[in-house]
């Protein structure tokens, strides 16, 4: 791939060796294979982000186990397999990638075939792994045929997209955050950025285990994800030890003080023309109220106010969701690219 000719190797096929990854250099190395393999919009996350995956304890609920494939002693093929260990104990989620010149060789099938036995010495039963596809068109991609030929099914269907911040329309988004504030009697927003006040960050925590259930997942099982507030703060530290930056808007009603809704952004400052929406949710008792849009709206807000460099928001949803997708596109939010979620038994 453009820019990164210096680890494209021509090899004879030989076996692949497959380590951990638990140190700086292995992380180097992991990391320019994620970034050949990457490109546009969804770029790699930067080696900031990778480091503290593997150099750091991390105390956010999950553990992440990063895989260097190498042959000869060069890095051509990289896997993650993320095990969540305070709930959704049977699953765990992996991503495989393969350097464009030594694909269909069967290193892929090998990294697979190791985060499987990984996985399943773990003692989880099922595997998921994200592949994407163009919006359109009948080519069928290779992480499609890879995971059909590993006997794989989808089992939810997501689409990304993008709003670009140059060619926003902030007349429109006035107009939409006006009309919303009118449905929107009783409710105050709070916003922050990087660590939430210490006033709300319980209730936060109740949101955050929702978010895991509300967002529909189609026929992927899923547990309810199990938060506290030192969950809370411990994701927020692991975050910034990332060097991510964060930007949040929540809903308060009024009567109660009660947290009923946020939306959340995240912007590496490494590389942050690429900014990532997180979580939106509202409480399904306060739902009607606009307070996904007027949320939304003020977060791009304060994005813009709060971090420099950002060019474009990426989103996921769900295809049938149909409520967020209206609060998205309403706000210029475009589709870009299909994504599908495909669970394998382990
Ligand atoms: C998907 C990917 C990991 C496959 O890596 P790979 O080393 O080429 O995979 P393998 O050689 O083990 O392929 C195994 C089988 O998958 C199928 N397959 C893989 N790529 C294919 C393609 N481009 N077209 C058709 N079938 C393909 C074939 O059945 C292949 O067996 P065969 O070569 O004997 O016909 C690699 O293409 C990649 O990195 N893609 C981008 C990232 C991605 O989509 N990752 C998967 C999701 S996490």
């Amino acid at each position: 791939m453009a820019g990164h000719a210096s680890i494209e190797y021509d090899g004879a096929v030989s076996q692949l060796e497959i380590a951990a990854v638990d140190d700086e250099a292995a992380a180097k190395a992991w990391h320019l294979v994620d970034d050949a393999t990457r490109s546009g919009d969804v770029p790699a996350d930067p080696l900031s982000e990778v480091l503290p995956r593997v150099v750091q304890p991390r105390q956010t609920g999950e553990r992440n186990e990063l895989w260097l494939g190498t042959v000869d002693d060069k890095p051509v093929a990289i896997a993650e397999l993320v095990l969540p260990l305070l709930d959704n104990e049977a699953n765990a989620t992996g991503e495989i990638r393969v350097l464009e010149a030594h694909r269909r060789r069967g290193y892929g099938s090998q990294l697979l075939a190791h985060v499987t036995a990984r996985a399943k010495a773990e003692g989880r039963r099922r595997l998921f792994g994200q592949v994407v596809e163009p919006l359109d068109g009948d080519e069928v991609p290779a992480g499609v045929a890879f995971a059909k030929a590993h006997g794989a099914r989808p089992v939810l269907f997501e689409i990304r997209r993008v709003l670009e911040l140059r060619s926003l329309d902030e007349h429109r988004l006035s107009e939409l955050a006006a009309r919303a504030r009118e449905r929107a009697d009783g409710y105050s927003l709070v916003h922050w950025a990087d660590r939430a006040p210490d006033d709300i960050v319980d209730d936060l925590a109740v949101l955050k285990g929702r978010m895991s259930v509300d967002a529909p997942h189609e026929d992927m099982e899923w547990e309810a994800e199990k938060y506290d507030a030192g969950r809370v703060r411990a994701l927020e530290a692991t975050v910034a030890a990332q060097r991510r930056r964060v930007v949040a808007t929540a809903a308060r009603h009024d009567a109660t003080g009660q947290l009923v809704g946020y939306t959340d952004i995240g912007v590496n400052v490494d590389r942050p023309r690429v900014a990532y929406q997180w979580d939106t949710i509202v409480l399904a008792e306060h739902r009607g109220h606009r307070l996904g849009l007027l949320m939304k709206v003020a977060n791009i807000e304060l994005l813009r106010r709060t971090i420099q460099g950002v060019e474009i928001v990426n989103t996921w949803n769900a295809a049938i969701n149909e409520h967020m997708i209206a609060v998205n596109e309403d706000m210029g939010f475009r589709p870009a690219e299909r994504e599908r979620q495909w669970e394998l038994d382990v």
